[in-house]
């Protein structure tokens, strides 16, 4: 290639490659006669879903198209590392692309996202998947043309892992799932090192993105149609804390400089078009009594707060390094309940955490049953290899765990069924989302406490908001007739 040409600064470089990649394409195309597909699985959370939409930007703006199954002559694996069964089905995926590809020998594999930056599984996939031709982390995937077109220039296989963000290119194209809802990074990676989790290490350090560009984001997607935006972070109340990498260090902002979150969200809601404002996720040792009030009198910010606990022992909670004792975390939802006393609480939970006793998993039962929450993601504790909790003793043994996890699961479901009733008969404004998929005459939307209703109706409802009385409560969602 001709390194005089190449542009160096993002995102020039990347719309560059994406020409070239582009041209490429064409010759393929017009050699075979048809079209070229490709497919995307996404595993993990809102922030690799979010990462997904830029990979396919890129991927339409190359000239691929997007097919709903693997048998594509372009796929991608946009992987999540936070617990083993996430692994797992990566390697399971991975066997059946191997017979897809014995078929179609010019079929592209990429593999990307959080997995990938484990140092362990860049070694197995370099010695037993040699036909993987596309691998890159979760630093750089903004620079997915440029490695596809190294790839196609060299036919080696591409490998590109950084340890750290060294930079952050935005201005890329994106495709979006939805019409009428958008998730906004707000920040990067993670700095709190709870014990069991693997996030700090394969997100990097924390990063928040400017105040500016997070508000020119949201009413550029205002401007688009979008009415719901739920930002997004691993701990969205400590946005602010820290701005920008200079010279390759992370820079702390002045504290008279610095924006808190719930100033953010304020902002947010002054923009035009935006109607209701989520947030994902919250640490409850930085939610503060600022973020409450703002909640409770802000309108467009959904009265759902998603506040994982992951156990009720103050114990547990220590060896977690959650920071907040079982008694902090209640006094918080009191507090919360006092200013939004219908607010939904959700939440996830650990069983199986490294020596937790009877005694700390009946802690964990009694924090569910006082919180009530609406709804609670439960795990079964994953031993992430390289994180402080793999190395602690008294690893809790399978059938105990098993047998805790069913009696947790119990509990969970008992008290979100009661809790969820209390909407019986309101009448909420719901956002439609989609047309049933079982039952065509029906649509599906959300509450504000991000309840599930199906009602009759038709698909040119979909991004609209509607009011809906909840009339018949179907365990975890409910069944509604349209008012008015
Ligand atoms: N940043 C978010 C959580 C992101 S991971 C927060 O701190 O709340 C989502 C959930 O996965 C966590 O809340 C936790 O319950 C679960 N999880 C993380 N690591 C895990 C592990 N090693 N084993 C089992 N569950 C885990
Ligand atoms: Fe993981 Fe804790 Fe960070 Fe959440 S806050 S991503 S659980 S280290
Ligand atoms: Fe998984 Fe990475 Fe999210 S490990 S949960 S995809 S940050």
């Amino acid at each position: 290639m001709n390194s005089v040409s190449i542009p160096t600064m993002e995102p020039d470089r990347q719309y560059y490659f994406m020409n070239q990649c582009k041209t490429l394409v064409l010759e393929k195309k017009a050699a075979l006669n048809r079209p070229l597909t490709y497919n995307i699985q996404t595993f993990g959370c809102q922030m690799n879903s979010h990462d997904s939409e830029k990979l396919k930007g890129i991927m339409d703006e190359i000239g691929y198209e997007e097919v709903d199954d693997e048998a594509a002559d372009f796929v991608i694996f946009n992987t999540c590392t936070i617990r083993e069964n996430a692994n797992q089905k990566l390697y399971g995926h991975l066997g059946h692309v191997k017979t897809l590809k014995n078929k179609n020998k010019d079929m592209i594999v990429c593999l990307c996202g959080c997995m990938m930056q484990e140092p362990h599984v860049i070694e197995t996939l370099k010695q037993k998947y040699k036909f993987v031709n596309i691998i890159f982390g979760t630093h750089n995937i903004y620079k997915l043309a440029e490695l596809i077109y190294s790839y196609l220039e060299t036919g080696k296989q591409t490998i590109e892992v950084l340890d750290e963000t060294k930079q952050t290119v935005e201005q890329l194209p994106r495709k979006r799932k939805y019409t009428f809802k958008s998730g906004v990074n707000i920040m990067y990676g993670c700095n709190n090192f709870c014990t069991y989790c693997i996030v700090p290490y394969v997100r990097g350090r924390e990063q928040s993105r400017k105040k500016e560009e997070i508000l020119a984001e949201v009413e550029a997607l205002a401007k688009q149609g979008i009415s719901e935006v739920m930002l997004l972070g691993q701990n969205v109340n400590s946005y602010g804390n820290i701005y920008d990498y200079k010279d390759g260090k992370i820079v702390e902002v002045d504290e008279k400089d610095r924006v808190t979150f719930p100033q953010l969200l304020t902002e947010v809601c002054k923009i035009d078009g935006i109607k209701r404002v989520r947030f994902m996720t919250s640490h409850p040792k930085d939610l503060s009594d600022e973020l409450i009030e703002v909640m409770a009198e802000e309108p467009k910010i959904c009265k759902h707060l998603h506040l994982p606990v992951q156990s009720g022992s103050t114990n547990i909670l220590t060896r977690m390094n959650r920071r907040y004792t079982k008694e902090q975390y209640l006094a918080l939802v009191d507090r919360i309940r006092a200013k939004m006393p219908n607010i939904s609480l959700t939440t996830d939970i650990i069983v199986g955490f490294p020596g937790e006793t009877e005694e700390d998993f009946e802690d964990t039962l009694d924090i569910i049953r006082k919180v009530k929450y609406d709804q609670a993601f439960t795990f079964i504790y994953s031993k992430r290899t390289g994180t402080p909790a793999a190395t602690m003793d008294n690893q809790v043994p399978e059938d105990v765990i098993k047998e805790r996890f069913n009696r947790l699961l119990t509990l969970v479901n008992e008290i979100s069924n009661a809790q969820i009733k209390r909407f019986a008969d309101q009448v909420k404004p719901v956002l439609v989302e989609e047309v049933n998929h079982h039952d065509a005459s029906l649509v599906t939307g959300r509450t504000e406490e991000n309840v599930t209703v199906h009602f009759p109706g038709t698909a040119d409802m979909i991004g609209t908001t509607v009011d809906v009385k909840l009339t018949d409560c179907k365990g975890f969602y409910f069944m509604g007739e349209r008012i008015g």
